[in-house]
């Protein structure tokens, strides 16, 4: 089946899409929203928003109540569930590596689940931790908790990139490190990901984070998408008053065109 046009640029979209939880909870209403293939889309908002269960959509965690999510031109409903998720990188918080594996069996994992051979998924492993900046002869033997929390959420990034997969989901990937370290994972990140040109779903509720690593952004509030468009748009035409407010203090302290190419 030849991909239609729309799914060309767009990688996955939410179409029209409302959620409501089983205890009556709506958590989601009417969003639309495209993650651009080759880009870095943040999902940004408050605590509660419902920026994880639109990340959940896209792996089918969850399911629509309404309207369609749509991955690669076809609506995840039709998809099989576990050829869906191997077909992503995953980045949850506290990168949620296995305790008994060790490094290198971490990050092969999805290879392992799709039948590739031990000797090339180590091959691919190691590579992967020296993209993230990880020395594999230091710590490719070592279990998760022989780690710091920092050098864990790289492992968890290179995890996520062992598969290659052209699509990576990230759910406050970065959280719970110091801001030097955390800005130099971001600034790794970012390069790492304008070289692979992966497309990435980043959930945060880091106002910096997302301007410094997004090419767009998607603001969220009580499961309604509020504004979408560049950083820039989001200081000079701040769709209302919610987001003047959650962008107040941005304007003195984000450097917009910092890392970034004209
Ligand atoms: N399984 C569930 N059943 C009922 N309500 C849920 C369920 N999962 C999430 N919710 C509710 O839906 C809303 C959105 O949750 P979500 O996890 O998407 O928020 P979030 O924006 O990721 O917040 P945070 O920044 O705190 O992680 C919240 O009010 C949450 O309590
Ligand atoms: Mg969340």
């Amino acid at each position: 089946m030849p991909m239609p046009l729309e799914s060309q640029t767009t990688a996955v979209a939410w179409r029209d899409v409302t959620k409501v939880f089983v205890d009556g909870h709506q958590a989601l209403q009417g969003v639309d929203l495209d993650a651009r293939r080759g880009e870095i889309l943040a999902i940004l908002g408050t605590s509660g928003s419902g920026k994880t269960t639109l990340l959940k959509l896209v792996n089918r965690l969850i399911d629509p109540t309404s309207g369609a999510v749509v991955v690669n031109g076809r609506a995840t409903i039709d998809w099989d569930p576990i050829e869906l998720r191997l077909s992503m990188g995953y980045v949850i918080q506290e990168a949620g590596l296995m305790p008994h594996l060790s490094i290198l069996a971490n990050v092969g994992i999805v290879p392992r689940l799709k039948g590739v051979s031990r000797a090339e998924r180590d091959a691919a492993g190691r590579r992967c931790l020296e993209q993230v900046g990880l020395d594999p002869a230091e710590v490719e033997q070592r279990f998760p908790h022989q780690l710091s929390g920092g050098q864990r959420q790289r492992v968890g990034v290179a995890r996520a990139l062992a598969a290659e997969p052209e699509l990576i989901l990230m759910d406050e990937p970065f959280g719970a490190l110091d801001p030097i370290t955390r800005r130099e994972i971001q600034d790794e990140f970012r390069s790492l990901q304008r070289r692979l040109k992966k497309t990435v779903i980043l959930v945060t509720h880091d106002l910096r984070e997302a301007c410094r690593l997004a090419d767009h952004l998607a603001l969220v509030d009580q499961g309604r998408l509020i504004q979408y468009g560049e950083p820039s748009d989001f200081l000079e035409r701040p769709a209302n008053d919610f987001v003047r407010s959650f962008f107040q203090d941005a304007a003195a302290v984000i450097p917009f065109d910092s890392g970034r190419e004209p």
